[in-house]
């Protein structure tokens, strides 16, 4: 008998909980995975928390790491033994084992380890299409990353930098300050006491910034929007401190006429080979060593549920990693 992480409510992390789990055989298209490392994401306390609603009871996690154990009918790009991760598919990584559409799952290559893959899937192809698609940052140019010492934030930052760009990080202490800097950030501002709007436009000259990557939410969507140089692209991405409130479209025009945009990444790897080119310079960023992937905590599965109450209190830094 494997085990698994449920909640059959919406709450905080005492919902969550540690339950025996049959995973079964894999149906048509369907793989089973044997799991090695899971990674721990702030879209998981949206789901646990009602945010990002689906049905219940449910499962929960996008992103792990391990071995197939055994392939569906059907499945031909996967056997038994491959090593293998992922970022989406059905709630459900929260698992010792599990049964999954093959879909996402990608063959890891040999210098990527089981724990490296689980901090670095969800997070990294994030910053990928945030980086390089969204908004296709350009040598040279000033960007301003939101949350820069977070699980996303450290990656985006250091890719960035690799990009040729200049990163202006924002942060919530002095000591995840020193993390950014050591991760690509040129410039760090202490959203909790220092004035992001001023420091960007002393920094840029007074001009503002082209893009800015916003995970934070509601809690930075206007000076967000204060900070960007006419015509420039608001990417809101994630909501850590909560979800935007409905605004009015005048206060694009009146800053400069901005744009704002909230992807999400399960629309940017929608075909397997946008999936596939994705991962493709991940792979590359992080086997060049342009990023470097940070696992700061770690946590047995069991106790999934510290491990979001940590990352809800603002007590972690960089990728968070479920021990199998
Ligand atoms: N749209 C997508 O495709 C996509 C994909 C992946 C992630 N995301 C989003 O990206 C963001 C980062 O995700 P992550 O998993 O890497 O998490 P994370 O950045 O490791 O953790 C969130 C960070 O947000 C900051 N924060 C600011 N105000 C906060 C508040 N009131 N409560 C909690 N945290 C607050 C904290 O850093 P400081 O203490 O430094 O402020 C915290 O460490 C999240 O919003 C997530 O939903 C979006």
């Amino acid at each position: 008998m494997n085990r698994a992480i449920r909640f059959e409510r919406t709450g905080g992390p005492e919902v969550m909980e540690w339950v025996a789990h049959a995973p079964g055989a894999p149906g048509p298209g369907e793989v089973r995975v044997r799991h090695h490392a899971v990674g721990v994401n702030f879209i998981d306390t949206y789901h646990r928390g009602g945010l990002y609603p689906v049905p219940l009871p449910s499962g929960l996690g996008s992103e792990a790491a391990g071995v197939v154990e055994t392939v569906g009918e059907g499945v031909t790009q996967l056997r038994a033994g491959d090593r293998v991760a992922y970022a989406g598919g059905p709630l459900g990584a929260y698992a010792e084992s599990r049964v999954m559409p093959a879909a996402p799952l990608l063959k890891l290559p040999d210098g990527i380890g089981f724990d490296t893959a689980a901090a670095m899937m969800l997070k990294g192809l994030t910053a990928q299409y945030l980086l390089r698609q969204t908004f296709v940052v350009q040598p040279g140019q000033t960007i301003l990353l939101h949350a820069a010492a977070g699980g996303v934030g450290l990656i985006a930052a250091q890719w960035a930098r690799a990009l040729g760009a200049t990163v202006i990080g924002t942060v919530g202490s002095d000591d995840k300050a020193e993390l950014a800097r050591a991760h690509g950030c040129a410039h760090v501002i202490n959203y909790r006491r220092e004035n992001v709007v001023e420091h960007v436009r002393e920094i840029t000259g007074g001009r503002g910034v082209p893009v800015v990557y916003d995970g934070v939410g509601k809690d930075t969507f206007f000076a967000s929007l204060d900070c960007l140089a006419p015509r420039g692209l608001l990417v809101s991405y994630g909501n850590a401190s909560g979800a935007v409130p409905p605004f009015a479209l005048l206060e694009l025009s009146n800053r400069g006429s901005l744009y704002v945009t909230r992807p999400t990444l399960v629309h940017y790897t929608a075909t397997r080979d946008a999936l596939e080119a994705a991962a493709a310079e991940l792979f590359d960023a992080v086997a060049s060593g342009a990023v470097r992937i940070e696992i700061a905590q770690r946590y047995p599965l069991a106790d999934a549920a510290i491990a979001h109450a940590d990352l809800q209190a603002r007590r972690t830094t960089g990728s968070i990693v479920l021990d199998v």
